[in-house]
């Protein structure tokens, strides 16, 4: 048989996009496709390392903070190596990779970003859109390069703002397409389909 494509997914905080990822690995559209081998944060309290845990999957801490950046990124490689990941998946990491990081995984990182790339990066995209009070949102789905939000898009899926009555209300429903989407492209890129089977 031949061994899944393994994933390594790199957060700092709440994990929900990671959380949907392991399920629908464990028991939906990525079930069969993909393995997830270990979570990675790069902040000690980060929650999702707690979610990561109950949830079966291995976790490992590799501090940023007090650190040289390309420090930083040559003890990420280090402790990547064991778990031989195919794909780092991005979700809610917020630091921009080493350039040595992205060298070593070089087409092989993706990440999503909670607005349109080429209309907004960086931090607070549900803010953006709330603040510009945006009829609609794109979530994007982006390989990453050196850059800030500026890899290559791979797929953006709408997010309908209309009447959305406060800035928690954009959030609630950007993160429903959030976390249902970055699975059906992480299939789409392993597969070649995106749809859902259920
Ligand atoms: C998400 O909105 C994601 O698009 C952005 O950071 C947030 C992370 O949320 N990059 P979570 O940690 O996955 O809950």
């Amino acid at each position: 048989m031949t061994p899944l494509p393994r994933l390594a997914i790199l957060l700092s905080g709440r994990g929900s996009n990671m959380e949907a990822i392991v399920r629908e690995v464990q028991g939906g559209i990525l079930q069969g496709v993909c393995e997830v081998a270990v979570v990675v944060s790069n902040e000690p309290e980060a929650a999702g390392l707690g979610v990561a845990d109950a949830l079966g999957v291995p976790t490992i801490v590799e501090p940023s903070r007090g650190r040289p950046r390309s420090a930083f990124g040559e003890a990420l490689l280090e402790a990547l190596d064991p778990f031989s990941p195919d794909l780092l998946v991005l979700a809610g990491f917020m630091l921009v990779l080493p350039p040595g990081v992205v060298r070593a995984y070089a087409h092989r990182i993706v990440n999503i970003h909670p607005a349109d790339t080429r209309l907004h990066r960086g931090l607070h995209g549900y803010a953006w859109a709330w603040e510009n009070q945006l009829p609609e949102t794109r979530i994007t789905v982006h390989w990453v390069d050196e850059g800030l939000d500026t890899g290559p898009v791979i797929a953006q899926a709408p997010v309908d703002l209309r009447q959305a009555r406060d800035l928690a209300e954009v959030e609630r429903r950007g993160l429903a397409v959030e976390h249902r989407f970055y699975s059906e492209v992480l299939r789409g890129l392993f597969t070649g389909t995106g749809s859902r089977s259920d």
